[in-house]
């Protein structure tokens, strides 16, 4: 091929697709932080009502936003809807491109996408080193800054690790922002945290440059829709609203959406199982001498030492998908998705015989 690519571009690795291996019977799904549950039953019903609607360009934003906005106490020019919140991190990196700041500042490790985007997008990227409890290091972001940063991705929680950033160091942090910054708190997870110092971010989107970024692929189940929002000032949502694919959020996902946060009962049986197994593997992990971090959200990092990519794989014959962190720059550690009681039974059942059997060969060897 005699086209030339651009240096950003080349450079982009290929998103990791988990999800799209060892699809079928038998397989434990527990890479991808999904949700492990179908999602509510009104969702189900809806959709299949909604089907004969597809001749048509979707309709029903307006309808979406308003429960959404009414959810978090703004209005519906505050919301903006996207083919999963990867669509809100595009539309972002578009609607704030300058020429005189091109510097997009990300922690190291965070959610993969932001990287690959802002490179797509023609950003410089700074990354960030988490803190010492891996979490999103707010005072080393603010040093970071220089007068080319752009936009600031703070992952909270954090995917991989499942720390989260508290009220206090946000609200301080924001106060040192320059008016320059788009600040884009992505909570993919936030329906999971138990931690009471959590900070919703939406609260400051009026007084600050903040976008909030939220979707329906975890605790609502509906990953395969792709259907993501951001929230803001009302203003910063029209320029992202340009930015945008029209008709990026199709017609069933729509419906599915709205259908999903009308029922609250569903969402806390998912909070509940999440909670059961997460209990359930810390205790497992305990038994078992492994070290892993405490979570908030629906997955957990565990660290194994220096075959974790080789654990990962035994784990992967053993039907269990699983994330080795060597992407991440993470390579002693696998992240694990919380799934039903039975998965995480059969993933914690394959891990001890793996160690069991590794352990064995390390003391004959
Ligand atoms: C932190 C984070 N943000 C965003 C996403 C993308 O979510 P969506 O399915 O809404 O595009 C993910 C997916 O795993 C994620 O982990």
């Amino acid at each position: 091929m005699k086209l030339t690519i651009d240096k950003n571009i080349e450079e982009i690795p290929y998103y990791p697709k988990a999800a799209m291996y060892g699809v079928g019977d038998g397989w434990v799904r527990l890479a991808s932080n999904e949700n492990p549950f179908p999602p509510s039953p009104f969702v189900l019903t809806d959709i299949i009502d909604a089907l004969p609607n597809i001749t048509r360009y979707p309709g029903g934003e307006n309808e979406l936003k308003e429960a959404i906005a009414k959810k978090y106490h703004a209005t519906p020019n505050q919301i903006v809807l996207g083919n999963g919140s990867d669509e809100l991190i595009e539309m972002a990196l578009k609607a704030a491109k300058t020429s005189d700041r091109r510097t997009v500042i990300i922690s190291q490790p965070s959610f993969a996408f932001y990287a690959i985007s802002s490179k797509v997008y023609g950003y410089n990227l700074c990354k960030v080193p988490l803190g010492k409890q891996m979490e999103v290091d707010l005072k080393a972001i603010l040093d970071a800054i220089d007068d080319q940063t752009r936009l600031i991705f703070l992952n909270n929680p954090l995917n991989p690790t499942g720390t989260i950033f508290q009220e206090r160091d946000f609200i301080t942090f924001l106060k040192e922002i320059p008016d320059e910054i788009l600040i884009v708190v992505d909570e993919a997870y936030a329906e999971f945290v138990e931690n009471k110092t959590f900070p919703n971010s939406c609260k400051y989107i009026n007084e600050f440059p903040v976008l909030t970024l939220r979707t329906f692929s975890k605790a609502y189940a509906l990953a395969g829709l792709r259907l993501g929002y951001g929230i803001c000032e009302a203003s910063l949502a029209s320029y992202l609203e340009r930015t945008r694919q029209p008709f990026s959020a199709n017609t069933i996902a729509l419906i599915a959406a709205k259908s999903a946060l009308n029922d609250e009962e569903h969402l806390k049986r998912v909070l509940e199982n999440n909670k059961k197994g997460k209990t359930y593997l810390y205790n497992a992990f305990s038994d078992l001498s492994i070290a892993y971090v405490p979570t908030e959200a629906n997955y957990i990092l565990f660290r194994v030492g220096r075959d974790a990519e080789g654990i990962t794989r035994d784990l992967f014959e053993e039907k269990v998908l699983t994330r080795w962190m060597g992407a991440y720059d993470l390579p002693e550690y696998i992240r694990v998705s919380i799934g039903r009681m039975e998965e995480n039974e059969r993933f914690i059942e394959a891990l001890k015989n793996i160690m069991q059997r590794r352990r064995a060969h390390t003391f004959t060897r």
